[in-house]
């Protein structure tokens, strides 16, 4: 698994590296990052759904994220979300380059615009499974639903320790608001767990 993961991480260090426009990656760029990541997940051999355990019955949370990758300078990242169902978020953008793909089970991701009036609007929704992905620039906004168990890849720009304006739309309260950044995330890259 280790050796797939950095031919393909390197891959898209690359992709960026070639699709990017005033410091900022292109559609392209990052729809062809969505690409590598299919293809290299197609490999279903290197995954084990045993590896990647959702959150057990005494968890609060009903998702669980693994790293696989990460630069030292926290760029390039990949994680395993592994959701045993029953998850959903807001709205929300990312502040870097977001893709996920699918591996088993299915994950809903809605996709929005920001409304006239404030709040959001829906635009789009596409039902990630394996062999299918959504690509997404640091500013688009989506929310992920999940309702039975399911593993899927999410890779980002940066690691999401490091995004901490990432903002979100509170339906309850009306208002925007920002996530404060990931702090649980589960080390599975094979040189850092013994
Ligand atoms: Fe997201």
């Amino acid at each position: 698994m280790a050796a797939a993961v950095d031919r393909a991480m390197a891959d898209i260090r690359a992709i960026e590296g070639a699709n990017t426009e005033g410091g900022t990656i292109t559609r392209a760029g990052v729809e062809a990052i969505r690409d590598r990541l299919i293809e290299l997940t197609s490999h279903r051999e290197l995954f084990s759904l045993a590896a990647f355990p959702p959150p057990g019955e005494g968890d609060k949370l009903n998702s669980c994220l693994y790293r696989l990758a990460q630069d030292d300078d926290d760029r390039f990242v990949l994680y395993a979300n592994a959701s045993r169902g029953g998850v959903g978020t807001p709205a929300h953008n990312h502040t870097t380059w977001a893709v996920v793909v699918g591996f088993e089970g299915q994950e809903l991701n809605r996709f929005y615009r920001r409304a006239d009036e404030g709040g959001v609007e829906q635009v789009d929704q596409h039902m990630v499974e394996a062999g299918t992905g959504v690509a997404m620039l640091p500013d688009d906004l989506h929310s992920i639903h999940i309702d039975g168990p399911a593993l899927n890849f999410h890779c980002y720009g940066l690691a999401l320790e490091r995004l901490d304006r990432r903002e979100y739309y509170d339906v309850r309260t009306a208002a925007w608001k920002v996530f404060p950044a990931h702090t649980d995330i589960r080390e599975a890259r094979l040189d850092r767990v013994c």
